[in-house]
């Protein structure tokens, strides 16, 4: 049974993820806009938002995620407050830094800061070391976090059950939970990114120190920075993913889902193949070995279908025919994974090489990874925040009743938004344009339709907020 003050941090990382999350959405709402010509920022403005927008937008859902399943960990381990203690004010300082490096230092080099750009100074000379310190306080905090749930969870369970191992025969001695493996996959996956990104950042700090005595190898940054941003992009969809095993089946009153030989099977593939599918990032560097390029597409499919092919699966079998009981949260669940297999289709085509070479760098790509993020993992963990919410406050109907018109709103609102990612991206439409060249005649309007539906989904978001955040205020302000 978790404690009170577990429910207190979360309802903290509940309340900070929703404001960060509005803000977000705004500063995505001013780039379409801008976009459409409907209003006239200058270019810095534009890339400092995009710049603020990707990075805040990766790091309060990788948050979330954690969260959750932090929360939900306590119902098989005892877990660290302290780490998730510290893992809040790191995240809180890191992102204050980073929002000053962007918004006071105009730091604009986008949420990959790919080398060398944050030494193509055109902003404040204290915004680079200072992001990158800000890159730090992030990392180090979901370090400690991420190796103190893990540890928690091999307190109890060997290294062959924390990954299933016995399940791959048939009657296992010993029964490990699917969030138990899930959320044990994702964690190795999480610290080998923050790894690498600890290397990054020290390579990133040797060069900037050296006065120009040591010059980074560019090729190497691009792998490393891909291995790290693709990756953790990846694993806080798992995060999600961790989630919706342990509750789909308790809030939808079937039987809890177990852990077979197959979901064993499939989520260890994903082990190894997540970490290799980043180099489908770099198909375009000509320089790079022509193998990794090769292991890129062949890990890009095998990361996604085995996973993707067994969850959609379980949801299919806990809802075909059978009498469920429907909530909000399972219904967040259920869309929010069809979300990530439609964001998931459109990944994989554009992961395919002959499809890369048209595809690359068009609209196509914030078309993908908006739709499993914006109605994949975003509703994942709403679905756990409002989940958590009516755990400890009354529900009343009414409220219910709203809830779900304010999803109608959020379906709207979302796909409307996406497909003019889609349609921009089919028409070669480039991404990470401030404004676009005459030629590209689509792209404005499509800009413009864009901000409309994004308004629409933001009024759902607004409504959840309201929601949700009054319950978890009650549950701040409970006797401890
Ligand atoms: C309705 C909500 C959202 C709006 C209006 C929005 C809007 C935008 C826009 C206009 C861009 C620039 C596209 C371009 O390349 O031209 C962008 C980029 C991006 N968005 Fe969103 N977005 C939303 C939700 C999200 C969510 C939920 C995530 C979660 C991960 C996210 C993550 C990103 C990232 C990582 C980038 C790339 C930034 C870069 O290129 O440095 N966005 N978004």
């Amino acid at each position: 049974m978790e404690s009170i003050k577990l429910r207190k941090i979360t309802s903290v990382w509940i309340l900070a993820v929703f404001v960060l999350f509005i803000v977000s959405i705004v500063l995505g709402i001013l780039m379409r806009l801008n976009q459409g010509e409907i209003i006239k920022q200058n270019s810095v403005t534009f890339y400092t938002n995009m710049t603020t927008h990707g990075l805040t937008m990766i790091g309060i859902w990788f948050v979330a995620g954690m969260a959750a399943i932090n929360y939900l960990m306590e119902r098989y381990v005892k877990t660290s407050y302290t780490a998730n203690m510290i893992a809040l004010v790191l995240t809180v300082i890191g992102v204050l830094m980073f929002w000053a490096t962007t918004f006071i230092g105009k730091f604009h080099a986008g949420w990959t800061f790919l080398y060398p750009l944050p030494f193509k100074v055109m902003w404040a000379t204290w915004a680079t070391p200072l992001f990158l310190v800000s890159l730090t306080v992030l990392g180090l905090g979901w370090l400690i976090w991420s190796i103190s749930l893990m540890t928690q969870i091999l307190r109890k369970y060997s290294i062959s059950q924390a990954f299933a191992w016995q399940h791959f025969k048939k009657n296992p001695s010993v029964e490990t939970p699917p969030f138990i493996l899930i959320s044990m996959i994702t964690l190795v996956g999480v610290i080998a990114c923050l790894l690498a990104a600890v290397v990054l950042i020290v390579l990133f700090f040797a060069e900037f120190f050296s006065n120009g005595s040591f010059v980074n190898d560019a090729l190497l940054m691009k792998n490393l920075t891909y291995f790290f941003g693709h990756t953790i992009a990846n694993e806080m969809l798992y995060l999600g993913l961790a989630v919706i095993y342990e509750l789909f089946s308790e809030v939808s009153g079937t039987p809890k889902w177990k852990t077979t030989w197959y979901v064993a099977v499939a989520w260890n593939c994903t082990l190894i193949f997540i970490l290799t599918a980043f180099f489908h990032h770099l198909y375009m560097d000509f320089v790079q070995p022509e193998g990794f390029q090769i292991i890129g597409q062949l890990a890009s499919y095998l990361a996604s279908l085995p996973a993707a092919g067994v969850t959609v699966f379980s949801v299919l079998i806990a809802v075909y025919r059978t009498k469920i009981k429907w909530s909000l949260t399972n219904l967040l669940f259920f869309i929010g994974v069809a979300g990530w297999v439609i964001g998931g289709l459109g990944a994989v085509i554009d992961a395919t090489i002959s499809n890369n070479v048209v595809l690359h760098n068009t609209l196509w790509v914030p078309a993908h990874f908006h739709t499993y993020n914006a109605m994949g993992n975003v509703l994942f963990s709403i679905a756990f925040f409002y989940w958590f919410s009516t755990q400890f406050t009354e529900n009343n109907i009414k409220s219910e009743k709203l809830t779900m018109a304010t999803l109608t709103i959020l379906l709207i609102g979302g796909i409307g938004f996406l497909l003019a990612f889609y349609v921009g991206g089919a028409d070669s439409v480039p991404r990470r344009y401030s404004t676009y060249p005459a030629e590209f005649t689509s792209a404005a309007p499509l800009a413009v339709i864009g901000a409309i539906f994004a308004t629409i989904y933001l009024i759902a978001i607004l409504i959840f907020f309201f929601n949700i955040s009054k319950r978890c205020l009650k549950v701040l302000s409970s006797p401890s």
